[in-house]
């Protein structure tokens, strides 16, 4: 059965037909919890006196799974509702739906936009099969404290990464057109600078500088914008005491006016009530909560909000447009861009859009599918480090123990997966399979967490605590047999995600201590490291021989782990995000501002043994062969505004194993109106280098490239020296190894 066929111009009719009431109804996303497992609506929230009726008028609804469900849900609504409008199902489906996909933060440190495109659309066909129709993805939230828990959902801590990363999701969800077979539309989130939290803490205050929201976090989300994305979310977080909920600056001054914007705005969850949390709304009616809600939701409206997500304010406007404190233009406005995100989806046509049984069951989680997730999970490991050459293991590693508690561990989706774990095969059973040849002996060694992380253990129900010792005395035990150890270290990924912010990011005392004993009677350690963030590894960092950071990687996590420990893939990430030596020295991060007294004798640096520096810095990587950079070359030292600066440098692969390396070009703007950062990422490139060959990698940079945002916010690039390198990783010295370009005045 379908919906009411629309074409645009029937639209507006339709539009036209309804009623104020019927347009705030359309407005409201009301949780997935007011239908029961059989579809029915049945839970009416009489505390939030919303009713029955309410709900047939509204537009959405989230996370709601299973086909039998979804059609019962719809049939019932289109039937009720008074216009027969279709509902649009969206949901969390952020790294996949039955095909998990590496977590984002590991997906973006591959640097490879074609597969990260690829495994979007993978997620799209699964998921509009299923039935959802809109993900709330991709989160770009630039970040750069890494006790922030979202990182795992993030592209990291780089503006040129996080746009290109998002442009690249956003154009494979929604391939040619949200008309076509099994795209999906996109929800960018969480506009604005969510990422930039104090303190780590997630939800908490923002204070960034108009110059530096646009130099720096702005981008991520404009890179779904200019792929188009269908919807953008705002972020809970307040921006200079304003919550993005009801920043107009954001919305109508930045998002519509300046950028142009004419896609659908939607709040997060209850985010628009949560702005009374923040201390937000007119309370001038001595305890008329009506009254404050209704001022909250006046507020959203006028901000540019389109849709409420959870709670229903949106429902008091026609109050306030009947006591003219509200122009109903602005919620016409809001209705029609919905109702044409409804229609661009063809729901009007048919409300069940791709959904279907059949050909699901050859879709779901198919060897297509599970290549693609093979690849991207492999790409995503990055190297940190490899003493000796340690890896990969072969016959000369000798008998090797496979230890931690990871080795049996199925729990490695990491965060907002729809399916349980019911795909990813142990560490143990892929190890088992595919290294008949290699002696290779397991233990659990100890739990992930210990009595020292009490409240996390608790929380999240990892403890052995009993049987401690006699777990680590059995693993010293093997450890002590074997020539090679694995050791798998780091959070688990309950760890990670929203509202998971940690104040201490080592490795678990519990695993420590394991590492320890190990380490006294086996120095040859290969340290897997399994992680929703950048950890503090420094303690084994200095006594590891090699470290292989390998998030949570999903369904085909420890083929793709497997792969490379084997040699049979060559490691090829670099980080995302910088790895700090203490979490006290955080924020850490590249592209910091040129300051004062940073240059010897350092005056600007910690008077104990912590200077600046992270341990490891974004777009660090390492692979199994040995590559030699050579000098940063140029076409030309000076250049016009129309002209372009050709730069290239010649990798050299000095070993005996081919590989494919991410070459990546920085460029520093010395003087500006501004202090501007020691270094900027603007291009990079993954290059295909035989053994034995030098490749020349070449990048063409024009005027944009130079631009940024100057004192009085324009965008502009001015006449005058940059400095180019063409780098393995942002760890060099900008100072001494870059060469200048000079931009004339035209
Ligand atoms: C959550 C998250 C947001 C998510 C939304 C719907 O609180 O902040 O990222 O999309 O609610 O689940």
């Amino acid at each position: 059965m379908g919906g009411i066929t629309v074409t645009e111009e029937k639209l507006i009719k339709l539009f036209n037909s309804m009623t104020l009431e019927e347009k705030l109804g359309e407005l409201w996303q009301p949780m997935n919890r007011v239908y029961d497992e059989n579809g029915v609506l049945t839970y009416i929230d009489v505390k939030a006196n919303y009713s029955k009726e309410d709900i047939y008028r509204s537009g959405s609804t989230l996370n709601l799974f299973g086909t039998d469900r979804l059609r019962a849900v719809q049939d019932d609504h289109v039937k009720n509702n008074p216009h027969h409008i279709p509902l649009l199902y969206m949901a969390d489906i952020i790294h996949g739906y039955a095909t998990v996909f590496p977590n984002p933060i590991a997906q973006s440190c591959s640097f490879d936009l074609e597969l990260i495109k690829e495994s979007a659309r993978v997620t799209a066909k699964e998921s509009t099969l299923a039935g959802i129709n809109v993900t709330f993805f991709p989160m770009i939230d630039i970040v750069r404290d890494p006790r922030w828990g979202r990182v795992v959902e993030s592209a990291g801590e780089d503006p040129y990464l996080a746009y290109s990363v998002c442009r690249a999701l956003v154009e494979g969800l929604q391939g040619d057109g949200l008309d076509k077979p099994y795209t999906m539309a996109a929800c960018v989130k969480h506009f604005a600078g969510y990422g930039a939290a104090e303190g780590g803490r997630d939800y908490n205050t923002v204070e960034l500088t108009e110059n530096t929201l646009r130099n720096v976090y702005l981008w991520g989300y404009k890179g779904g914008i200019d792929a188009d994305a269908a919807m953008i979310m705002t972020s809970y977080n307040e921006m200079g005491g304003i919550p993005s909920t009801c920043n107009k600056h954001l919305f109508r001054d930045i998002l519509r006016d300046e950028w142009g914007y004419k896609g659908v705005v939607i709040t997060d969850l209850f985010a628009l009530s949560s702005m009374a949390t923040h201390g937000i709304g007119d309370d001038s009616e001595e305890d008329d909560t009506d009254y404050l809600y209704r001022s909250l939701a006046e507020k959203a409206m006028t901000a540019g909000i389109d849709i409420e997500m959870g709670s229903h304010h949106y429902k008091k406007l026609a109050l306030s447009v009947a006591e003219g404190k509200l122009d109903e233009k602005l919620i016409d406005e809001a209705c029609l861009r919905w109702l044409k995100l409804k229609n661009k989806l063809g729901l009007f046509e048919n409300p069940y859009r791709f959904t279907d049984d059949e050909k699901a069951k050859d879709v779901m989680l198919c060897d297509e599918h599970k290549d693609v997730a093979r690849r991207l999970a492999a790409e995503s490991c990055v190297l940190l480090k490899n003493e000796e050459n340690i890896l990969p293991l072969g016959r000369q590693s000798g008998k090797i123990a496979m230890i931690g508690p990871f080795v049996e561990s199925e729990r490695l989706n990491g965060s907002w997966v729809i399916h349980v774990a019911d795909s990813v095969r142990t560490l143990r059973t892929v190890t088992e399979q595919r290294c008949s040849d290699l002696e290779i002996c397991f233990a659990k060694g100890c739990s992930a967490l210990g009595r020292e992380q009490a409240r996390e253990s608790k929380r999240f129900g990892y403890t052995d605590e009993e049987h401690r010792e006699e777990m680590i005395r059995e693993a010293v035990e093997i450890a002590r047999s074997v020539d090679t150890v694995v050791l798998t270290l780091g959070e688990i990924s309950e760890q990670a995600g929203e509202a998971k912010s940690r104040s201490n990011i080592c490795i678990p005392d519990v695993q420590l201590e394991l590492f320890d004993r190990v380490y006294e009677v086996n120095k040859k350690i290969v340290v897997l490291l399994y992680n929703g963030r950048p950890l503090d590894i420094s303690y084994i960092n200095d006594r590891a021989k090699a470290i292989l950071d390998v998030w949570y990687l999903g369904t085909m996590m420890n083929d793709a782990v497997v792969d490379l420990l084997l040699g049979e893939k060559m490691p090829s990430g670099k980080l995302s995000m910088s790895f700090p030596k203490t979490v006290a020295q955080i924020p850490v991060y590249y592209n910091h501002l040129r300051t004062d007294h940073r240059v010897e004798p350092y005056w600007s640096e910690y008077i104990d043994d912590c200077n600046s520096e992270p341990l490891y810095p974004f777009g660090y990587g390492l692979t199994y062969t040995e590559l030699s950079y050579g000098e940063t070359a140029v076409d030309k030292t000076h250049f016009k505004t129309d002209e372009t600066v050709t730069v290239s440098c010649d990798i050299a692969n000095l070993g005996d194993r081919d590989c494919t390396e991410t070459a990546e070009l920085y460029i520093t703007d010395r003087f500006a109106s501004v202090a501007r950062p020691v270094k900027e990422l603007k291009g990079f490139k993954r290059v295909y280098i035989p053994a034995g060959k030098t490749v020349t990698v070449t990048f063409e940079i024009n005027i944009e490239m130079l631009k940024y945002y100057n004192e009085n916010n324009e965008y502009v690039a001015d006449p005058g020296s940059f400095y180019v390198k063409i780098a393995r990783d942002s760890g060099f010295d900008e100072g001494k190894e870059m060469t200048r370009i000079f931009l004339t005045k035209d």
